[in-house]
């Protein structure tokens, strides 16, 4: 548990770019960074081999033109396939890439990321495990080693979230200086008990289902509360007026990246 206010980018650009380019790719980060959006969420999944991989569904026929489950094929295969005709051609050969090298070209643009461990079915635990120790070797200069129990890393260092209690579980063993999210559809009723058991510093909820007392709880309890996906103006107001601390939306062109910049929390 904490109180401190957030300390990340309140609006984040949801899968990348968003509604304007093809969704967990380099090419998604690039667009959201130009439209001013320090801040992105993606989706991490593994490949057949173990290599973490940006890619939301757990088969590759809706984003590139690969078929099959993205935890039957190697990172040599998903590395040669198209991840951005789907979309549109300007995106035309648009690879999958690496969760190191989305991470690396965040770094490079002062993007901060929220990486949402996207587990295949049966894969949970190690999904988990390699995502944090990536995470940690992409930020090993910030991440200080000693770290006290509770003590939050450098806010330049991703937010890991998962709907998955196992990959965050492995998560934190793996990379107990993280900082972790569980998200989840509705906010369950036991869920402080979750989220003490898991360690998590935030709860992460679809905004259609809270209500302004359920959020209030979260944030008295000392809990940060993040919101997807958000594409409406007049919502994302109402949710930060509840007292939501951040959300991720795909809609670049409605909503500014600097739209809760100057309100409190
Ligand atoms: O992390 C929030 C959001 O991305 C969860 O839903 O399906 O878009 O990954 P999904
Ligand atoms: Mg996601």
């Amino acid at each position: 548990m904490h109180r401190a206010p957030w300390p990340y980018p309140r609006v984040l650009a949801h899968r990348g770019g968003g509604a304007f380019a093809p969704e967990n790719t380099v090419a998604a980060i690039r667009v959201g960074s130009e439209r001013g959006f320090r801040a992105v969420e993606f989706d991490a999944m593994l490949s057949a081999d173990g290599e973490a991989v940006l890619i939301h569904d757990v088969t590759l026929e809706r984003t590139t033109n690969g078929t099959g489950p993205v935890a039957a094929s190697s990172w040599a295969q998903l590395s040669r396939l198209d991840a951005g005709s789907w979309f549109s051609k300007e995106f035309a050969g648009e690879p999958i890439p690496r969760l190191l090298d989305a991470l690396g070209f965040c770094r490079s643009h002062a993007v901060w990321s929220n990486v949402e461990i996207k587990p295949s079915p049966g894969d949970e635990r190690r999904t988990g495990a390699v995502v944090a120790d990536v995470v940690t070797r992409a930020f090993a200069d910030l991440l200080k080693d000693g770290a006290r129990p509770g003590e939050l890393p450098d806010p330049s260092v991703p937010l890991l979230s998962s709907f998955s209690v196992d990959a965050l579980e492995a998560a934190r063993e793996q990379a107990p200086a993280l900082a972790y999210g569980l998200l989840v559809e509705r906010i369950p009723r036991d869920w402080r008990t979750r989220l003490e058991r898991l360690g998590c510093v935030a709860l992460h909820c679809d905004h259609r289902h809270l209500d302004a007392k359920s959020a209030l709880s979260v944030r008295e309890a000392g809990y940060w509360l993040f919101v997807y996906t958000v594409n409406d103006r007049p919502r994302a107001l109402e949710l930060v007026k509840w007292g939501v601390d951040a959300f991720c939306t795909d809609r670049l062109d409605r909503i500014e990246p600097s739209l809760l910049d100057a309100r409190g929390p």
